[in-house]
C-alpha cells in the first residue's frame, strides 16, 4: 500500500489526527509512523469504537442462565482416583511420545511489580535468587530428562521486551537448554484510544500501542508460525502458563492426561476460592458452554452465595493455568464467522500528545486499551475439562511489589513447598504454624520440580542432607 494511500484510509476513517504532524517529520520519523499505521486495522477500531468506547464504561456482561461450572475433584475431595491415576498414565504418555510443549506469556507491562526489565529476568527463589525464566527452563529441562523427550518451550514477549529476553536467555546459555528448542515470537498491538475514539499518538512519528493482552497470544502463535513448527515436531498439546507464577507445576502429567481423554480442546485449572470475594475469575456455565466470569462481572451477592452444605456454590476460580490443543488455536487464530476473541476496554492513564503537540502524562484515565483474555477461547472448545489443583502445588504469582502476590508471599509458598516435599519423605523440618522454616532453603527444579520427582530424587539421595538453613538441593 502506498504511503498516500495509509494516510487516506486514516483521514477517511475520522482518524487523520495520527498524521497532524506528519509533514514537519523526518524520513525516518514518517516511515516509522507509515509502519505503525499499516499494524491498524481500522475497520476493527471502529468497530470496538462503537461497541465498547461510545457504549460508556459500564458495558454489562450478559449473565442469563449463568450457573457454576462442574469439575474435576482430585481425590481427597470426593473425585475418583482411578480416573485421575489414568489420567496421569495418559499424560506421561504424551510427554514420552513428545506431544507436549511448553508455552510461557511474557508480552505483559507489569507495571503492577514496578520491576524494569522483562518480568521473568526478575529473581524469585528463596536462597539462589533464580530468575522466574531459570525456573520454569530448569523444570522444562529436568522434565525433557524424565520422560526422554526434550520438549520445545516457546515465550512469547512483547514489543517493548524482545530484545533484552533474547539477549538475557542468550547471556545465561539457555539455562542448560537445547538453544533449538526455545522460541521466542512478540505478540500483537493495540493502539489506544481516547474516550472520543481518535488513535493517541505517544510522539510526534509514534502511535500510543500496547501489548494486545494474553489472548494475544492465539493470534500471535499462529502469526509466528510456533503452531507450524508444533505440527513438524508432532507437538498438539500446548501447555500455557504466565511468566509470574514460579510454583506452576508447567509439565504436570495429570493435566494433559485429562485433557487427552477428555478429547478436550481446552483444559483448565481451577482452585477452590480461598474466600467469596476473592479476586479471581469464576468457571461457569452458560447455555452449554464454558465461560470464564470475571470477579468484576459477578455480582456480589452470587459470589457469596453458598449451597445446602455452606459451601461456596461459584467456588472455582481461574489461575491462568490450561492446556490449548494445537489446532484448536490454528482455528480461533484463523477467526472467521463468529469464531473470535471478544476485546476487553480497560481505562487507563496513557501518556500522550495533547492538541498542540505536547507529551502529557494523565494523573486520571484519558481513553481506553483494548485487550483479549485468554480464558474467552474456552466457549469455543470442543469438550472443555476443567480440573481441581491444591493452590499451594500450582500458584503464587508474583504481581505487586508488596502485600498479596507479592515477592515476599511467593518466596514463602516456595519455601512451604520445599517443606511439603521433604516432609512428605518423612524428613523433619521445624517451620511455624503455617508449615514456613525459619531459614531459607531451595530445591532446584533440576532435583525435583513436583512431588514425584522429589520422591524419585530423594529416594536416590545417599548420604541424606539435614533440612537445615542454607540446604540446597540440585
Ligand atoms: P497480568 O494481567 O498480570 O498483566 O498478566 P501484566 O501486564 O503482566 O501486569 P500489570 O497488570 O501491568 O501489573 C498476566 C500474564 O499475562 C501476560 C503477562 O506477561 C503475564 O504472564 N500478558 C499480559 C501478556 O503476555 N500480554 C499481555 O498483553 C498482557
Amino acid at each position: 500500500m502506498s504511503d498516500h494511500s495509509v494516510i487516506e484510509r486514516f483521514r477517511n476513517a475520522g482518524q487523520g489526527q495520527v498524521f497532524a504532524y506528519f509533514d514537519k517529520l523526518s524520513a525516518e520519523g514518517q516511515k516509522a509512523l507509515l509502519a505503525q499505521a499499516a499494524e491498524i486495522d481500522l475497520a476493527e477500531i471502529e468497530r470496538l469504537n462503537r461497541t465498547l468506547v461510545a457504549a460508556g464504561a459500564a458495558t454489562g456482561v450478559n449473565l442469563e442462565g449463568l450457573a457454576p461450572a462442574p469439575y474435576e475433584r482430585r481425590p481427597e475431595n470426593g473425585g475418583d482416583a482411578a480416573r485421575w491415576a489414568a489420567a496421569k498414565q495418559a499424560g506421561e504418555a504424551a510427554l514420552r511420545a513428545g506431544r507436549v510443549a511448553a508455552f510461557t506469556v511474557a508480552g505483559g507491562q507489569g507495571t503492577r511489580l514496578g520491576y524494569d526489565g522483562p518480568k521473568g529476568t526478575f529473581a524469585v527463589t528463596p536462597l539462589k535468587q533464580k530468575p522466574l525464566f531459570q525456573v520454569f527452563a530448569e523444570k522444562i529441562l529436568a522434565a525433557g530428562k524424565r520422560y526422554g523427550k526434550p520438549l520445545h518451550w516457546f515465550i512469547m514477549t512483547s514489543h517493548a521486551n524482545h530484545e533484552a529476553t533474547e539477549a538475557f536467555f542468550a547471556e545465561h546459555k539457555y539455562f542448560g537448554l537445547d538453544r533449538g528448542h526455545v522460541h521466542f515470537f512478540r505478540q500483537g498491538r493495540m493502539p489506544a484510544v481516547g474516550f472520543d475514539g481518535k488513535i493517541l499518538l505517544e510522539a510526534k512519528d509514534a502511535l500510543a500501542l500496547s501489548p494486545d493482552g494474553h489472548g494475544g497470544s492465539l493470534r500471535a502463535l499462529e502469526r509466528s508460525g510456533a503452531l507450524d513448527l508444533m505440527q513438524r515436531e508432532g507437538v498438539d498439546i500446548i501447555s500455557y502458563f504466565q511468566v509470574d507464577n514460579p510454583l506452576v507445576r508447567c509439565i504436570d502429567p495429570a493435566f494433559f492426561g485429562w485433557h487427552v481423554l477428555g478429547k478436550s480442546e481446552m483444559t483448565s485449572k481451577m482452585v477452590p476460592k480461598a474466600y467469596a470475594e476473592e479476586k479471581v475469575g469464576h468457571f461457569c456455565t452458560q447455555g452449554g458452554r464454558t465461560v470464564v466470569v470475571e470477579y468484576s462481572d459477578l455480582p456480589m451477592a452470587q459470589q457469596r452465595e453458598t449451597d445446602a452444605t455452606g459451601a461456596l456454590r461459584y467456588l472455582a476460580g481461574s489461575i491462568a493455568i490450561h492446556v490449548l490443543d494445537r489446532e484448536f488455536v490454528r482455528r480461533m487464530a484463523k477467526g472467521g464467522e463468529g469464531v473470535a476473541l471478544p476485546f476487553h476496554r480497560a481505562d487507563k492513564k496513557i501518556p500522550a500528545l495533547d492538541a498542540a503537540g505536547n507529551l502529557v502524562k494523565p494523573e486520571k484515565a484519558n481513553g481506553v486499551k483494548f485487550e483479549m483474555f485468554v480464558f474467552d477461547a474456552l466457549p469455543f472448545a470442543r469438550n472443555p475439562v476443567v480440573i481441581e489443583t491444591r493452590r499451594a502445588d500450582d500458584f503464587s504469582p508474583v504481581k505487586n511489589a508488596t502485600g498479596l502476590d507479592s515477592p515476599q508471599t511467593c518466596r514463602d509458598d516456595q519455601l512451604r513447598q520445599y517443606v511439603r516435599w521433604l516432609r512428605a519423605q518423612g524428613v523433619a523440618v521445624e517451620t511455624d504454624a503455617t508449615g514456613l522454616p525459619k531459614e531459607a532453603m531451595e530445591v532446584s527444579p533440576l532435583f525435583g520440580y513436583d512431588e514425584d520427582s522429589f520422591a524419585d530424587a530423594w529416594a536416590k539421595l545417599s548420604p541424606k542432607p539435614q533440612a537445615t538453613a542454607g540446604l540446597y538441593l540440585s
